[in-house]
């Protein structure tokens, strides 16, 4: 973080803690002070934009139209969506007015909610996207270590922990992992079985970044778990080519990953006082939408809505986004739409208990 934001995303914590009047910290009572997001293009808003080209790659950046064709005045903000994504949907269910600042943004920000670290094509491992530009999740936690030294040495060690531990840590990754852990299986580069270990080993992973972040205070955790990746435009085609229906083989590998997660947490919850967790299930509820589109007012689950310009690796049309834009499920070969960011997002946050354990985030946050 550029000093100069850092001075200034402090100065605005201080005048917030120091300032609330009691009518607005009632309002605001169930509001967590902050959120902190850890994850990949879910949940991007803009980190990639800020990252500097490396060798003769670029990162993957957002920062041209059709993105944020929907947002506020069309603006392309580095969201891999055409407007607002799950980061600003559950920041905005939680009383924010949209998803915490990217933490390489230098732009201004008027009251501090928090800090998103999400990078596009950012894996759990630090192996994975080797050659790509991104921030990957270990990276994430060591980038909110800085955050947690600037804010210490403005609000002292007693209130860092109390905002903290109120705070709720959204972490949502593993997609692109899951996608090179597959390549190798599927080109016989590892066996299936190197393949399972691969997935227990991201696990482990994911084990050692939620551990530093609960030693450095944080004590809620909003885990989201992977999608049907196998069903997105982009893993439909990625390894045998199959309109329509779904790579189930793929999906296979999201949903063993996905098991992992509940004993991780709950291991967690038992090891360390104070952690509190609730883990949201996008997997089931993408698949239920697929499996009754209508119910939610989706006419199109299957097709991406932008392709090239959007980020799209195989090139089906180029030229303008489609029009009904929250009737699709899919924006781009891996990135949802608003619409459909949003409708998990409320799932999410307070939707009844078949999409989030053992409670919804509304619940976590109280
Ligand atoms: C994080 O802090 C370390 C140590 O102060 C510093 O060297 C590093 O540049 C910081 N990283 C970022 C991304 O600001
Ligand atoms: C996107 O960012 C890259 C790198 O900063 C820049 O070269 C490019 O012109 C940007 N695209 C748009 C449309 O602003
Ligand atoms: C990647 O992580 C492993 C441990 O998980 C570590 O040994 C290695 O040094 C890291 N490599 C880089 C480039 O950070
Ligand atoms: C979605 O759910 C249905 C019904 O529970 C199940 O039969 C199907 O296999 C699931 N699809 C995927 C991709 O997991
Ligand atoms: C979107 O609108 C176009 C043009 O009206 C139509 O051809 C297409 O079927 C629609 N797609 C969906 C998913 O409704």
């Amino acid at each position: 973080m550029k000093d100069s934001t850092a001075s200034m995303v402090i100065c605005i914590v201080i005048s917030f803690l120091v300032f609330v009047s009691p009518a607005s910290s009632r309002a605001r009572q169930q509001v967590p002070p902050a959120i902190f997001m850890f994850g990949d293009g879910a949940l991007d808003v803009g980190n990639n934009n800020y990252l500097e080209s490396r060798m003769w790659r670029d990162p993957i950046r957002a920062n041209h139209s059709y993105y944020g064709i929907d947002f506020l005045n069309s603006e392309a903000t580095g969201r891999f969506s055409n407007g607002y994504n799950i980061a600003d949907f559950i920041a905005m269910a939680m009383g924010f007015e949209m998803s915490p600042p990217a933490y390489l943004s230098p732009s201004p920000i008027k009251d501090f909610t928090g800090v998103n670290y999400a990078s596009e094509g950012a894996g759990i491992w630090n192996i994975t996207n080797e050659y790509g530009v991104t921030i990957h999740l270990l990276e994430q936690v060591d980038n909110f270590a800085n955050t947690t030294v600037q804010l210490m040495s403005e609000l002292g060690k007693h209130e860092l922990r109390k905002l903290l531990s109120k705070s709720l840590f959204v972490v949502s990754i593993g997609t692109i992992d899951l996608l090179r852990i597959f390549t190798f299986v599927s080109y016989g580069r590892e066996s299936k079985e190197d393949g399972h270990a691969d997935v227990q080993n991201l696990i482990a992973t994911y084990e050692v970044a939620i551990t530093a972040m609960y030693n450095m205070g944080a004590r809620k955790f909003g885990i989201i778990n992977i999608p049907p990746i196998g069903c997105t435009p982009g893993g439909m085609q990625m390894f045998h080519p199959r309109p329509g229906g779904c790579d189930e083989s793929l999906n296979k590998f999201a949903t063993e990953f996905n098991n992992g997660l509940e004993p991780l947490m709950a291991r967690l919850t038992s090891k360390f006082d104070g952690l509190r967790y609730s883990i949201a299930d996008f997997y089931g509820f993408s698949n239920a939408t697929f499996m009754n589109p209508s119910a939610a007012g989706f006419v199109n689950t299957d097709l991406s809505c932008c392709n090239r310009p959007c980020h799209a690796i195989y090139e089906r049309y180029v030229g303008p986004p489609c029009q009904n834009r929250t009737q699709y499920w899919m924006w781009d070969d891996f990135h949802t739409t608003e619409q459909a960011a949003k409708v998990a997002s409320t799932a999410f946050y307070d939707g009844l208990l078949q999409f989030t354990t053992p409670v919804n985030f509304k619940k976590l946050v109280q």
